[in-house]
């Protein structure tokens, strides 16, 4: 039987929903807009957070898409069969629209009638209940109408079946999961659909978003009645053919059979093929990242760039264990890029700068380990003066972590000297870090950003501040990107030189007098060719025909943009710019504020 593709099952899924009254809609960027509490998109649901607390979609209230996401939590457990760091989810939305009955029909519908997965095959979890929330027996019902036996039906709790809220409140429900059979015996009695023996495969994950949790912890209904599914394309393809793992796809064997071409050292079996799929996982994360349209993310030491740097390190690293030529990762971009150009279009476009951003830091990387030995060379030879001989758990940790250091590169050259390290040492050294960074990076918990009505109003102090730029500096300056927190406003344009004093000035007028205009903010829905052709700013390319919101501030702006804002310009009372600086070649950056502090922070300045 032919081979199930991505670009197949891709389509297969969007047709299917569009059969059911969905609107197929463009996947967001990977890197996401206005969202300060995650680095990446990780999952379906996570552009659409504003219309899943009740702003309305310009496509309605059915919507399918495929969603490029990015998930690094889990990045050391990439290399066994079936983590990945990049993964593609197929989507269906409803946004007050159909719920459960209709959900789970077609869920069904797809996995039975269209993958042709056999109705025995397929195992599903539903929501226990618990104090104040009661068992999910609509699920359950819904389930057994279409046929699927009782004894695979199992419930669960929390942990297995309730999806949000992201943070301490807002919407959340019960989830229902579906899961593929492979056949193989149970590892033991207990094991059911959730277990990690590989039994069953989770395939599909619908979310009934009824409840709103509140301050208080209690749930309350929700008053519009979201459904959110998330289908990944890697496994499910992987599920279908027969694959034993993700790696057995078209998506991946290019890159796993030029990897093994290009390889000049002999590992042991388990060792090859663990740093084969670390490579080829990690090239195709970083070639999307790096081709992402909206851009805007290279290599660095902060935030989503750190991320990115560290995928490219590891993969160079493991390749070197592999004896891979230097410039092998401009090879892998370009596999990534001839699997997945038909899709993303964007990296075919975006190749030079994917090839030049990772060769870059290939190079890089090549001289901070050089610098690595150095620093092993000077840690020996003040040892040997001691008559020391084993390298302390922390020195090896930062062999490894400021140099790139493998733990077993330094353990040979300690070898050579007839030194030994400090492996426990190391080890602790190195979950300290882990913790570390866990708290600074795990500030995404499930999808629902942060849309409080400060950052909204903030979010409308962008598209004033973007218009007044283009005013005071000219056309030219493009938003290039923007980050909101609470508290500020963050916003990259395309311009080449430093501003001056009263450029900035002029700028900041301009944004307060439209403030005191107490301009109307509209919001309208037409196609990305009407927006164009009105006049509005756009920024990030919609499809052909699709539909788009735009927001009119008064005479001033027009945007085509998704929202939320505030409702009138007004609402903002006063702005303030803190910084403008460098963000990289040709591109600035300011800082600015708003409300009552904005206000202080001009008294304060004489203004
Ligand atoms: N948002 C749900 C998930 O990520 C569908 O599983």
């Amino acid at each position: 039987m032919a081979k199930l593709t991505a670009d197949a099952l891709r389509e297969m899924y969007l047709k299917f929903f569009e059969s059911k009254g969905h609107t197929i809609i463009s996947g967001a960027s990977v890197i996401p807009e206005n969202d300060p509490t995650v680095l990446f998109t990780t999952a379906g649901m996570h552009p659409l957070v504003p219309y899943l607390l009740g702003e309305k979609h310009p496509a309605g209230t059915r919507l399918t898409d495929v969603q490029k996401c990015v998930r690094t939590g889990d990045i050391d457990a990439v290399g066994d069969s079936a983590h990945l760091t990049f993964f593609e989810m197929l989507g269906n939305w409803s946004l007050g629209d159909y719920f459960k009955k209709e959900a789970i029909a077609w869920s069904f519908e797809f996995l039975t009638k269209h993958l042709g997965f056999d109705p025995s095959q397929i195992s599903v979890t539903v929501f226990e209940g618990e104090p104040g929330i009661p068992r999910d027996d609509e699920a359950i019902a819904f389930w057994k109408e279409q046929g699927v036996a009782e004894d695979h039906i199992y419930l669960k709790g929390r942990e297995d079946n309730w999806w949000g809220p992201a943070g301490q409140t807002g919407p959340c429900g019960p989830d229902t999961e579906m899961f593929v059979d492979t056949g193989k015996e149970p590892c033991c009695e207990q094991c059911s659909p959730g277990c990690g023996c590989g039994k069953y495969i989770e395939i599909w994950n619908d979310v009934f978003m009824q409840y709103n949790k509140t301050a208080d912890g209690t749930y309350e209904p929700l008053a519009q009645h979201n459904v959110d599914t998330g289908m990944g394309v890697e496994r499910t393809i992987c599920m279908i053919n027969g694959y034993k793992t993700v790696y057995e796809s078209e998506l991946f064997l290019p890159l796993l059979s030029k990897i093994r071409e290009l390889a000049t050292v002999e590992l042991p079996e388990e060792k090859r093929e663990r740093a084969e799929r670390i490579i080829a996982d990690h090239m195709r994360t970083a070639t999307i990242i790096l081709g992402d349209p909206k851009g805007g993310v290279k290599p660095g030491n902060v935030g989503a760039n750190y991320v990115l740097r560290r995928l490219i390190r590891r993969a160079v690293r493991y390749g070197m264990d592999l004896g891979l030529p230097a410039g092998f990762t401009a090879t892998m971009a370009d596999i990534v890029i001839g699997t997945y150009k038909n899709f993303y279009p964007d990296l075919l476009e975006k190749r030079e700068l994917i090839v030049a951003e990772l060769t870059a830091e290939e190079n890089r990387f090549a001289k901070t380990l050089t610098q690595g030995r150095h620093e092993f060379e000077k840690v020996a030879s003040v040892m040997a003066q001691h008559d020391q001989t084993q390298i302390s758990g922390k020195t090896a940790f930062k062999l490894y972590d400021t140099y790139g250091f493998p733990l077993e590169l330094t353990q040979e050259l300690a070898a050579e000297r007839g030194m030994t390290v400090d492996i426990d040492g190391f080890n602790k050294a190195e979950a300290k870090h882990k913790e570390a960074s866990k708290q600074g990076e795990g500030v995404f918990k499930g999808g629902l950003a942060d849309h409080s009505e400060q950052t909204t109003r903030l979010h409308t102090a962008t598209h004033l501040l973007h218009k007044a730029l283009k005013l005071v500096l000219g056309d030219h300056a493009n938003q290039k990107g923007s980050n909101i927190t609470p508290e500020r406003l963050r916003f990259d344009f395309s311009h080449g030189e430093k501003m001056t004093r009263e450029q900035l000035d002029q700028v900041e007028d301009i944004v307060n007098e439209q403030i005191n205009r107490a301009l109307a903010i509209q919001c309208d829905t037409m196609t990305i060719e009407e927006a164009k052709a009105g006049g509005a700013t756009a920024l990030f390319t919609a499809k052909y025909g699709e539909q788009v919101k735009v927001y009119t501030m008064g005479d001033f702006s027009k945007e085509v943009c998704g929202g939320p804002h505030a409702q009138n310009t007004s609402e903002l009372v006063a702005f303030k710019i803190l910084k403008e600086e460098s963000s990289s070649a040709g591109v600035r950056r300011i800082k600015a504020i708003i409300g009552e502090p904005a206000l202080e922070k001009r008294k304060a300045a004489g203004k």
